[in-house]
């Protein structure tokens, strides 16, 4: 059958960690599922076949893409998609008293992001710098490095890319300016780093540059005590995150609110991150990079025993 590019981009986002989703959501027949970022709706596809419960059940993507292609998808099931940013999602939710047994969050890009060349998310395809997962958002990372002054790049090349030569690669960008394209930025990067590496040098810039344009961090920080008022009693929430800032974000969150104090609501499901399987890394190199944590929401009852 023909494919347009479209589908066939699509097509290629692999669920990563499905079968550890599956183990630790523990879906059962009936139960609620709330998928904060549905992506090509793979883990979706699989949780809800086995629980049948799509009336009751919520799908989230901020990306218009992800979205068309949830529709086409789940369109017959009944199910709620909405387009919009797992935060303002999971507020409306908490707003009309909703509440689900398993919650999915499985964040950061899609292959299709990186695929389409157009979106400038991809170090190797020339584009315009944009890289704006909700394309109605204004902020755009063209704006970010035309007009950010030096020392703000800088700390946000550090603070989200880590990136040990934030300040050469902030104060080439300022020299560089007007910057528009991937090509150009990966360029200076590169120069900032001379010589062999087994990544791109320009991968900590484009990272950090990604996580200003989507305020990624900021909107986990703000969205994991949501999602733990979104558990129903019992209910299971699995997060997976793709680089040590989420990862920390989550990890941290989960201290603080697991554990044996009289009041903690959740219990942690996994005492270290669950990584993909050597077979998995074969199959599917995007998973290198993902890590799994996953906790309950408690009983009132168990609490009291
Ligand atoms: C790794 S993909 C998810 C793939 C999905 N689990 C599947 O099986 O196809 C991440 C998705 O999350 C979306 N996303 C990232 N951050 C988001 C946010 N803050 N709110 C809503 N969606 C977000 C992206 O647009 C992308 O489609």
């Amino acid at each position: 059958m023909h494919q347009n590019k479209n589908q066939n981009n699509h097509t290629q986002h692999q669920p990563v960690l499905l079968d550890e989703v599956l183990r630790y959501l523990a879906p059962d027949k009936g139960e609620n599922y709330l998928d904060l970022t549905a992506g090509y709706g793979g883990h979706a596809s699989a949780v809800l076949e086995r629980t049948g419960n799509y009336k009751s059940s919520v799908i989230v993507d901020r990306d218009q893409n992800a979205i068309d292609e949830l529709k086409r998808k789940f369109s017959e099931s009944g199910i709620e998609i909405k387009w919009q940013d797992f935060l303002t999602a999971s507020q409306e939710l908490v707003a009309e008293n909703r509440q689900f047994d398993l919650i999915l969050a499985d964040l950061g890009v899609s292959s299709p992001h990186l695929n389409e060349g157009t979106r400038g998310f991809a170090i190797r395809e020339s584009a315009l710098l944009d890289m704006r997962m909700d394309q109605r958002q204004d902020l755009t990372a063209q704006i970010i490095v035309n007009s950010y002054s030096e020392a703000k790049l800088a700390e946000l090349l550090a603070e989200y890319g880590e990136e040990p030569k934030a300040r050469q690669i902030a104060r080439a960008i300022v020299l560089a300016r007007p910057v528009n394209t991937t090509d150009q930025l990966a360029d200076i990067a590169a120069r900032a780093w001379p010589g062999h590496s087994r990544t791109h040098p320009a991968t900590r810039t484009f990272q950090a540059l990604r996580i200003a344009v989507n305020d990624e961090l900021g909107l986990l920080k703000q969205a994991l005590p949501v999602w733990q008022d979104l558990l129903s009693p019992g209910g299971r929430l699995v997060i997976i995150s793709f680089h040590s800032l989420e990862d920390r974000i989550v990890k941290q969150f989960l201290a603080d609110n697991c554990g044996d104090r009289y009041d903690a609501e959740l219990r942690a499901l996994t005492k270290s991150p669950i990584t993909a399987s050597p077979i998995e890394l074969v199959l599917n190199p995007r998973a290198r990079s993902a890590k799994l944590r996953a906790a309950v929401k408690i009983k009132t009852k168990e609490r009291e025993r």
